[in-house]
């Protein structure tokens, strides 16, 4: 049985201050995918102003759990076996796939995703997997970018990303990452909205509480591109980040935009030593 404090009336601030309930918390359920136990709470990394962290997984109603332990049940796979048969698919004016110069994806994807964004010393600029995927395409392929969070562009990440499951998240936010990530660090704690209210006043100071009928997470992103019963597709990063703060009555970025990526560097870093958990499935 979860236990859990209710929090009535609106998402303001005022509202969230109130009730804190001390043994609120995440279930302590084991996430085993395909008999592999998968790290769902980890020690945090230094500096980091929570000690335990968890995945949204254990936060979740023991019905939605278990739709990710089985990949025949999870509906994220029907969607990444369409991203397979692209992979292998010639596009673009180069006539080329993808599988033409990185073979097969189970050998070379592998652990790409963990390391996700990270900067790029060439462009001198910090690259999502997105980025990273359409650079091959337009300047490797002669084949049009594929738009950030449409469903197309999601199922190749979440096909890249299956690749690292099970892997420690491990971003690097040294040398030229670390302003990204002190970028990223500011708007986490930057109210947005008519609500005022941060990323961290939801994910940081009320994890394990109710939000109307939903049960907090950390916000971690381990899990992405993760897929929602709600709106039963692949969402991306940048999507959820954007409906959070759409959430809070704000005007939000764009997907993709740099400021984003920033967050995502930032966020990502919160999760540290959380197994990647993609394609995860959420409510
Ligand atoms: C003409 C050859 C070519 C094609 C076709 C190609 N790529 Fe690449 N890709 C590369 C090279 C070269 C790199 C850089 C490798 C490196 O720096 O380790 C790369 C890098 C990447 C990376 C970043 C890997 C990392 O470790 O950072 C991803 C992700 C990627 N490609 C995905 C794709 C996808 C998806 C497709 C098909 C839509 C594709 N690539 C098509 C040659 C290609
Ligand atoms: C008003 C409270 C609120 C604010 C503010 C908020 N979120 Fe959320 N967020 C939620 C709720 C509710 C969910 C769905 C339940 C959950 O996983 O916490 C959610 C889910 C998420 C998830 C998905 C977690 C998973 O495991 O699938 C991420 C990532 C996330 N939020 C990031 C952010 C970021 C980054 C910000 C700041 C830009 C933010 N949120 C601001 C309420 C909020």
């Amino acid at each position: 049985m979860r236990k859990t404090t209710v929090l009535i009336g609106s998402l303001a601030a005022a509202a969230l201050a109130v009730a804190v309930d001390a043994t609120a918390g995440p279930d302590q359920d084991q996430l085993v995918i395909n008999s592999e136990t998968l790290v769902t709470e980890a020690a945090s990394p230094e500096g980091h102003p929570i000690d335990t962290l968890y995945s949204g997984w254990r936060f979740r109603t023991d019905e939605t759990q278990a739709l990710e332990t089985d990949d025949f049940d999870n509906p994220s796979f029907v969607l990444v076996e369409d991203a397979v048969t692209r992979w292998n698919t010639v596009e673009g004016s180069a006539g080329k796939s993808c599988a033409s110069c990185h073979g097969d994806v189970t050998e070379t994807m592998k652990g790409v995703r963990a390391k996700m964004p990270k900067w790029n010393a060439e462009v001198k600029d910090l690259w999502s997997l997105e980025n990273y995927i359409n650079d091959c395409r337009v300047n490797r392929m002669g084949a049009e970018p594929l738009k950030w969070a449409k469903p197309e562009t999601d199922a190749m990440v979440a096909l890249i990303g299956l690749q690292s499951r099970g892997m420690p998240l491990s971003v690097d936010i040294d040398g030229p990452a670390h302003e990204w990530w002190e970028k990223g660090k500011d708007m986490y704690y930057t109210r947005y909205g008519q609500l005022e209210l941060s990323c961290a006043n939801c994910h940081e100071d009320n994890y394990g509480k109710m939000i109307r009928a939903d049960h907090l997470s950390q916000g971690q992103i381990n899990g992405f591109p993760t897929y929602r019963l709600k709106n039963t597709k692949l969402n991306s990063i940048h999507a959820r980040f954007k409906g959070c703060i759409r959430d809070t009555r704000a005007e939000t970025f764009k997907p993709g935009s740099a400021e984003f990526r920033a967050l995502e560097l930032y966020v990502a870093w919160r999760g540290t030593g959380l197994s990647v958990e993609t394609p995860s499935v959420r409510n």
